[in-house]
């Protein structure tokens, strides 16, 4: 498997599998905001990132196409981005995901994330939106 940054021959897939618009995949593509996993020539997942008040990296969306899950494939996008994160002097990363959503909580728990508070966005979803941060401040050092 190989990990990758976003590259525009990315984009129809991209659309296909993001839930973003076609402009924002593009914009995304374009500040390098994306890493997508390739198995055997074919996307099977990517990550999406963006920056919380435009400085701490903010990883807005992952997805592994669900027959490749349980496979490493989240891993090794997660670690490529906080490898990248590091190496660009970053000191903190950040995540979120819905109170309801049992499942992302406890692999971004495993990932080295702790919660840090919650939000009431009952105007767009059920449950409260809880949010992650990961200190890497040691990681780029040694
Ligand atoms: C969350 C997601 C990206 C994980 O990707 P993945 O490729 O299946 O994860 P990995 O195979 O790298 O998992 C690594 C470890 O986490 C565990 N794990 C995987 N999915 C898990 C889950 N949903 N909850 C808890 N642990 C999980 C695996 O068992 C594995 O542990 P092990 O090495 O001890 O066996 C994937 O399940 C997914 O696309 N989910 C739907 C989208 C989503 O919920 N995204 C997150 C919120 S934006």
């Amino acid at each position: 498997m190989i990990v990758r940054r976003g590259r525009s021959e990315d984009l129809p897939w991209l659309f296909e599998h993001d839930d973003a618009s076609e402009a924002w995949i593009k914009r995304c593509i374009e500040f390098g905001e994306y890493f997508v996993a390739v198995q055997n020539g074919e996307l099977v997942g990517f990550l999406r990132f963006s920056r919380f008040w435009g400085k701490i990296p903010y990883m807005d969306m992952i997805r592994v196409l669900p027959s490749y899950r349980r496979e490493g494939v989240g891993t090794a996008l997660f670690h490529a981005w906080e490898s990248a994160m590091i190496e660009e002097g970053a000191q903190h990363l950040m995540t979120s995901s819905e109170w309801a959503e049992a499942e992302p909580q406890a692999w971004h728990r495993r990932n080295g994330f702790k919660a840090v508070g919650s939000i009431d966005l009952r105007i767009v979803q059920p449950s409260p939106e809880i949010f992650f941060v990961k200190d890497i401040s040691g990681a780029g050092k040694g």
